[in-house]
């Protein structure tokens, strides 16, 4: 997509060889016109899916989710990473690995919000290693409902999430692909190499 390449090299910056700020229009701050879209794009190549929900992780894949679920005419759910007040029963649950952080977390999603019959979109803002991707996906299929494709805003591809989750056979559809962000320089795989 290229527009949001060029948001990219505008306003991301290389934090290192292996992380890219966004926080301007997407991890802190949202460009709602840019999240629009982005929805649209989304929406565009999984219109002959037969979605009926869409799933994301809080708090950053809320916004292109939320966009692509209005775009889509279907409702959008977000795992939890906290235990909330009111969500206590029938919650389906899985782990996530954190090679960042070096811990597991558990996120959840509520029993009643997912079900047998279900094709299942899963947005997030992020691929990197793929442990989100992999514990949505475990709840989906928990549910009994289908994982039918992932829609990613921003693929790290020289990490390995993409790889492990394509090998499994999944769609994975990413609408910026990073190959390296070394020297403080941000260069994408264009859609002529891929
Ligand atoms: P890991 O594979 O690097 O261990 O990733 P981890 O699951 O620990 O991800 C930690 C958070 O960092 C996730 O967001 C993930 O989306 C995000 N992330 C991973 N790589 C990058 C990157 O290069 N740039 C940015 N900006 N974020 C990255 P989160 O904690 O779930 O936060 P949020 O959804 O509330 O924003
Ligand atoms: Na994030
Ligand atoms: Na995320």
């Amino acid at each position: 997509m290229e527009k949001l390449q060029q948001k990219i090299l505008t306003e991301g910056i290389a934090l290192s060889n292996t992380v890219l700020k966004v926080d301007r229009f997407l991890n802190h701050q949202i460009d709602p016109h840019l999240m629009k879209e982005i929805g649209e794009e989304f929406a565009n190549r999984f219109k002959n899916e037969k979605l009926t929900k869409i799933v994301t992780l809080e708090s950053s894949g809320i916004a292109p989710a939320v966009m692509t679920g209005l775009i889509l005419d279907v409702p959008v759910i977000f795992a939890r990473k906290k235990k909330s007040l009111t969500l206590t029963e029938g919650l389906i649950t899985s782990k996530v690995y954190s090679y960042t952080k070096q811990e597991t977390n558990d996120i959840s999603i509520s029993s009643k919000f997912l079900n047998k019959d279900d094709r299942v979109l899963i947005i997030d803002d992020f691929l990197a290693n793929g442990q989100a991707a992999l514990a949505l996906i475990d709840i989906i299929a928990k549910a009994e409902a289908e994982a039918v494709g992932l829609g990613i805003v921003i693929e790290k591809a020289f990490q390995d999430g993409g790889e492990l989750l394509r090998k499994k056979g999944y769609r994975v559809e990413s609408l910026a692909r990073i190959k390296s962000l070394e020297n403080n320089t941000i260069q994408f795989i264009n859609e002529e190499e891929k």
